[in-house]
């Protein structure tokens, strides 16, 4: 199947932007337990997703059947709450019934090389996941996959080094990986996205241009972002 242009969806506020994402998780949590009886989630790191896990807590979900995967992780110590997969924790993972067996993090704390392989040994077999979640970063990064960073175009999942974010050593899945989703959503808001975003619908060569995927890709900004 060729792969879908990205579907770049504008919206008035940051508000509408959580809230359409939380309606749109749902329903492809619904469908997908109902076809195959779970559903398979990457989560996005950084400030954007939060709005929408903060929403997700009161949410009628079938959480036993979640499985819930992460794009990226910093290398920190396990219990750092800069880590992605512990901010995810605090505003709504461990607040709700989710099977704690279900949930696979990244473990950075053993370091870059050997936390990306083991967690390439764990999601081979998950592939295609259901849902990926990611955000931009304003020098038009996605996960821990940054400008000028080479990128293996076999790998699932990829050690990173020297990232312009803090901290410097990272894990990141791979486009590969990130591709390998029945949808794709990308969260953007805020003016500070505005020329990533921009550069990325001109056809610039950025990291968020190598998402790709034969599913549904949907790019859900706020007007500051979009510039409208
Ligand atoms: C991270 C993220 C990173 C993030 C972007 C946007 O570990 O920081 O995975 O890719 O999604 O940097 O971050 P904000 O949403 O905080 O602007």
């Amino acid at each position: 199947m060729p792969d879908t242009s990205p579907d770049f969806q504008s919206f008035a506020s940051t508000e509408q932007v959580a809230e359409t994402t939380t309606r749109r998780l749902l329903a492809a949590a619904e469908h997908a337990i109902a076809e195959r009886g779970r559903f398979q989630i990457v989560l996005a790191g950084g400030r954007t997703p939060q709005a929408v896990y903060r929403r997700l807590v009161d949410q009628p979900a079938d959480w036993a059947r979640w499985h819930v995967f992460f794009g990226d992780e910093r290398c920190l110590p396990a219990d750092d709450p800069e880590r992605n997969s512990l901010a995810a924790r605090a505003v709504w993972l461990d607040r709700v019934p989710i099977p704690p067996d279900n949930i696979h993090p990244i473990r950075a704390e053993l370091g870059a090389g050997p936390a990306a392989a083991r967690y390439a040994g764990l999601i081979r077999d998950r592939l295609p996941f259901d849902l990926v979640l990611l955000g931009l970063g304003e020098d038009g990064h996605t996960a821990s996959l940054f400008p000028g960073h080479a990128i293996p175009d076999a790998a699932l999942v990829m050690p990173v080094h020297d990232a312009p974010k803090p901290p410097p050593d990272r894990v990141s899945l791979t486009p590969l990986a990130l591709g390998s989703s029945r949808a794709i959503l990308i969260l953007v808001t805020g003016r500070g996205k505005h020329e990533a975003l921009a550069r990325w619908r001109a056809g610039a060569d950025l990291p968020v241009s190598r998402i790709v995927t034969s599913g549904r890709l949907e790019v859900l900004m706020d007007a500051e972002a979009a510039g409208d």
